[in-house]
């Protein structure tokens, strides 16, 4: 056996830690173990909104470091500002965290602040500014009109981008029967916004195939109504950013056109990432390399799993009614990332995400950032009008790459992603807020201040969320898009 400095066991890679987070718990450690968390966690989080002002002031100076980049070696960008004193007191008011005496906040509530304070931040006009940093939109170049601004007296991002599994409907399975946050994205709708799906999920431009997994969600909107104008601000990005699809007044999903003029890929053709200008030879060079990798992953670990190969991506999948282990799905990913780091001149730059999507291994051509910014050139928007709702935002993550481009939330399960959307509605201001059916006394009982944290961790996995693939119209394999005879159980 060589023992080659490249072989070693070294770990290269910290996964399954945020940096920013580990941090902070690491900072107010202290105080809990002096039982004096109450009267300085709201300085330290204080403290924290200074250093993130900080960074945000010296990006784009390449001559100068900031204090937290110092702290924190892989510290992404900072959009906003984030109210993160004020999102701690409301959260402590709700959940008493600083009258513990034997438990710490932990990760998920340092994440649950963060995601409170991301909101606040887009939601009031007061901390809503863009930085000074921010590019202008390229909207001279879009071909499309901008979106309509929302209702005057709603305040709050112009697009809401939405990862697929596990933050819209659970894993591998589909959006169902979920009206409390099916309801949340009609008032969204109602309410002015733009909202997208960008999921790596890819079928080519088989727009069935994509309307089956929101079959549940396309039912609500028809039940409830929306104008053709409303509809038409409801998209869908398969394949992370390469089959784009829009809402028609039928509540079918329809490509947009992709060239010419009004054509999405012609529009934004000056983003140097944008499918339009990737090359086939590097499509195909990308592709192999990933397909090596993961053919031999998958023969070292004696994994029950087989390589699918797809047009834009290759995916390591579990045989049926077997489960791949965590590790060895992200021992794949982590060797995947590896060897395309090593190889990436051999496919010009081409952007890719390698990453674990909880029960398989995906190297997609393109990623959740190249979707997220084809979505601001072709409508015109700046990243302070984003927000990327999604769960996967550890480096083996495949929304982890969105952070660069737009404000983030890290939710952990569906129902965590109603309680934000439910936050926005009501921090924002929303006027069209109560669906015909929804109960007005459940409504605002549903959304009272601090329920979206309280009862997303309580509520894991919404249970009504949760879907039995059985029950399905039509069963499709959502790893490779084949529709199976019923009698046929897909994924695990
Ligand atoms: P997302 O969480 O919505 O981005 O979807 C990720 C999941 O989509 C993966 O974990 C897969 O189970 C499924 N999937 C289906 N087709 C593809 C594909 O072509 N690339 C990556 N993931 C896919
Ligand atoms: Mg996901």
């Amino acid at each position: 056996m060589s023992f080659s400095s490249r072989r070693r066991n070294y770990m290269l890679t910290p996964h399954r830690r945020d940096g920013l987070i580990e941090w902070m718990k690491h900072m107010l450690q202290h105080s809990f173990v002096l039982d004096c968390l109450a009267q300085t966690a709201p300085t330290t989080f204080q403290h924290f909104e200074e250093l993130i002002d900080e960074h945000r002031m010296l990006e784009g100076d390449d001559t100068k470091i900031s204090k937290l980049q110092i702290l924190v070696p892989t510290i992404g960008t900072f959009h906003t500002p984030l109210p993160l004193c004020a999102a701690f007191l409301i959260y402590d008011e709700k959940y008493s965290v600083t009258s513990r005496r034997h438990v710490t906040l932990s990760f998920n509530e340092i994440r649950q602040i963060l995601n409170l304070s991301q909101v606040m931040a887009l939601c009031s006009p007061f901390h809503a500014s863009p930085p000074t940093h921010t590019p202008s939109p390229q909207i001279g170049l879009s071909i499309t009109s901008p979106p309509p601004s929302p209702l005057p007296s709603f305040t709050c991002p112009k697009i809401i981008t939405f990862d697929g599994d596990q933050t819209l409907y659970s894993d591998g399975s589909n959006f169902e029967s979920n009206p409390s946050l099916a309801s949340s994205l009609h008032s969204l709708l109602k309410n002015g916004i733009t909202l997208a799906v960008v999921t790596a999920a890819g079928y080519e431009y088989s727009t069935s195939k994509y309307a089956l997994r929101l079959t549940g969600l396309l039912k609500y909107f028809k039940e409830k109504g929306l104008t053709e104008e409303e509809a038409g601000r409801f998209y869908m990005f398969g394949g992370e950013c390469n089959y784009l699809m829009r809402m028609n007044g039928e509540y079918e999903l329809e490509a947009v056109k992709e060239n010419g003029p009004g054509g999405w890929i012609t529009s934004t053709k000056h983003l140097p990432d944008t499918p339009g200008n990737w090359s086939p030879t590097s499509i195909t060079s990308l592709l192999s390399v990933a397909h090596t990798s993961l053919t031999s992953s998958l023969s070292d670990m004696k994994l029950p799993a087989r390589v699918i190969l797809k047009k834009r991506a290759v995916g390591l999948i579990p045989l049926p009614s077997k489960t791949l282990p965590r590790e060895c799905l992200d021992e794949c990913v982590l060797r995947v990332q590896s060897a395309l780091h090593e190889k990436a001149g051999e496919f010009e730059n081409l952007p890719y995400c390698a990453f674990n999507g909880g029960t398989d291994a995906w190297v997609d051509v393109g990623n959740k950032r190249v979707g997220v910014e084809i979505l601001q050139a072709y409508l015109g928007l700046l990243p302070t009008q984003c927000l990327h709702i999604g769960d996967q935002f550890l480096n083996t993550g495949n929304d982890y790459a969105a952070r660069t481009c737009s404000p983030c939330a890290w939710i952990t399960c569906p129902g965590e992603t109603g309680y934000i959307l439910k936050k926005i509605l009501e921090i924002g201001g929303a006027t069209t807020m109560i669906s015909p059916t929804t109960p007005r006394s459940s409504l605002s009982k549903s959304i009272s201040l601090g329920d979206m944290t309280r009862r997303a961790s309580v509520e894991q996995c919404d249970p009504s969320v949760t879907s039995d693939r059985s029950r399905t119209e039509a069963v499709m394999d959502v790893y490779t898009g084949e529709i199976l005879p019923p009698s046929k159980k897909p994924k695990t």
